[in-house]
């Protein structure tokens, strides 16, 4: 089985980077003040010049949007404010043109309250719906230890439990290891698991058809219930990957699962590093503003001036999970998503920006831009939630496209805007970094082509650290391909750093990108000095 799974990952992966879009926030080609699928395809030449190969948008179908969307009321369907079926169908075709693949993003651990399926799930009498949710046997059982129950919704004797808010009614995947004192609890092969597992591949079989490239999957691990170590789950996953290797072998899957080895060995092409499940991705990118700024809790993350971070808190879970997934599946790190607030730009320089992508861009496996990272939009951490966003909501804002009115995101009224834009009159758009050769876009654009020139910096190319120590600066390290290898240097912290690797090298690296002069050799050793809040990509070996 896992050799099967390594042999058919799509090779498209190996070159590409992807870009999250939250739809709402993107572009409004109507004026009524909410992004839209016409708004996405019009923006995709800009998408394209940037380098982006993939999309992942956030759910596009119809919701009462208690989340967001990730409240889905039609599979099937796209939600009127973002257009239509054939709009999102020709988002397929007209990004393809462009050597952009599409995922979109599957819910099935969970549907909103106004779907259907619970609706007549709700119902008293018996139907076919019934075992679609997970029900206790009583209106008063509300009490399940380690589960979120609703109780007294509807007509049926019974509490209904969530995957998340109570709007999201948790599908029934039946438990791996039923309570037999709670006959309610369903083991994984009863009818209404399997109905359910049945409607999920319909779904996916769907969309891959209309011209989906696959999907990113929300909340991926959580389907099976009473599931230790994740076991039936997992089944429940390989099953969908071995159909889908049959039927669609070039689609991908990436999960939300945030624990790679075990996404991947659950037949996912690729698992997100995030700030739960893997806690390395805080303190490479975060860990300083989790408690809110200027406060210092928890410590520094590894990209800070203060220099103050530890590259091994994020590096040894990260080789953990690499050494587990090499050759199987890939580690895709984001730079942010539509849950992570605040933004990577936050309290950060264009310089240590630019930083942070160097690394991304380097990095095995497959990295995601959130929309916005690549000009480093600002996000705000007093917005009034909307749509279920909370204290994630300040990180969803209306993309920053030029000068004009409303940052040329939509030509609505300011009130009726999805969520303000930034009041700041210097904020950054899209235009005016498009017009400055040293802006922070054309910066990201020029690392994206680096990474497409050379195998060496793709997805399954080696990677060996070179220099990586606790609490000290620089990070080096090499990735090769056959005859090529690059090395990579970091140091964000803003005082000057030395290092000494052993490398067999006969003579100096050439510069791909960053500072020139920063490497002597003695011999076989190479040392490396580095100013302060810089970084490089160099060519040790030609192909
Ligand atoms: C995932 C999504 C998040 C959503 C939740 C429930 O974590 O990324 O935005 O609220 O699942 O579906
Ligand atoms: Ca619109």
């Amino acid at each position: 089985m896992a050799e099967n799974i390594a042999k058919s990952k799509p090779a498209w992966l190996e070159e590409a980077v992807f870009y999250e879009i939250y739809p709402q926030s993107y572009y409004d080609t109507n004026g009524d003040g909410i992004g839209d699928l016409p708004g996405i395809i019009s923006k995709l030449d800009y998408i394209q010049s940037l380098g982006i190969t993939g999309l992942w948008i956030n759910p596009c179908f119809v919701s009462p949007f208690q989340d967001a969307g990730y409240d889905v009321a039609d599979y099937y369907q796209v939600a009127p404010r973002y257009g239509t079926n054939d709009d999102l169908k020709r988002l397929f075709s007209e990004a393809l043109q462009r050597g952009i693949r599409v995922l979109l993003d599957l819910v099935p651990g969970h549907t909103s309250i106004d779907h259907p399926w619970f609706k007549e799930s709700c119902r008293p009498e018996r139907n076919k719906y019934s075992d679609y949710y997970i029900w206790t046997d009583s209106v008063w059982k509300w009490e399940i230890p380690g589960y979120k129950v609703v109780s007294g919704f509807s007509q049926r004797n019974a509490c209904y439990i969530t995957n998340f808010f109570y709007s999201q009614p948790a599908l029934n995947y039946g438990f791996a290891c039923p309570d037999p004192n709670q006959p309610w609890q369903q083991p994984v092969d009863a009818a209404g698991p399997q109905q359910v597992r049945g409607e999920l591949k319909n779904i996916m079989r769907y969309w891959l058809e209309m011209g989906a490239s696959g999907f990113r999957v929300d909340m991926a691990g959580s389907l099976v219930k009473a599931d230790p170590g994740l076991r039936e789950t997992s089944k429940l996953w390989r099953e969908i990957r071995e159909w889908l290797d049959v039927e669609f072998p070039g689609a991908c899957i990436i999960s939300e699962w945030g624990n790679p080895s075990q996404a991947i060995s659950a037949g996912f092409h690729m698992d997100f590093t995030l700030p739960f499940g893997m806690p390395g991705y805080t303190a490479l990118l975060r860990k300083h503003y989790d408690a809110g700024p200027g406060s210092d809790p928890y410590g520094f993350s590894f990209f800070e001036a203060v220099g103050h971070g530890n590259i091994l808190e994020f590096l040894d879970n990260y080789l953990y999970h690499y050494s587990l997934t090499q050759g199987k599946g890939l580690i895709a790190i984001p730079t942010g998503n539509h849950d992570i607030n605040p933004r990577l730009s936050m309290g950060r320089s264009v310089n240590e920006i630019e930083l942070i992508f160097l690394f991304l861009l380097s990095m095995p496996g497959v990295p995601f831009i959130y929309y916005g990272d690549e000009i480093g939009m600002r996000s705000f951490g007093n917005l009034p939630s909307k749509e279920g966003g909370y204290n994630r909501t300040g990180a969803r804002t209306p993309m920053q496209w030029s000068n004009e009115m409303n940052a040329g995101f939509s030509t609505a009224e300011n009130n009726k805007l999805y969520l303000p834009i930034d009041p700041d009159p210097h904020k950054p758009n899209v235009e005016q970094q498009e017009n400055d050769p040293h802006s922070l876009l054309h910066r990201v654009q020029k690392l994206m082509a680096i990474r497409k020139a050379h195998p060496a910096l793709q997805a399954s190319a080696r990677f060996e650290v070179l220099f990586a120590e606790a609490g000290r600066y620089p990070f080096v390290y090499k990735r090769s391909v056959d005859d090529e290898e690059i090395l990579i240097a970091l140091n964000p912290a803003s005082s000057a750093v030395q290092a000494e690797i052993e490398v067999r090298a006969g003579n100096l690296p050439r510069t791909i990108y960053g500072p020139d002069g920063i490497f002597t050799l003695h011999n076989n050793h190479l040392k490396i000095s580095m100013p302060g809040i810089s970084g490089g990509i160099y060519q040790l070996k030609e192909a």
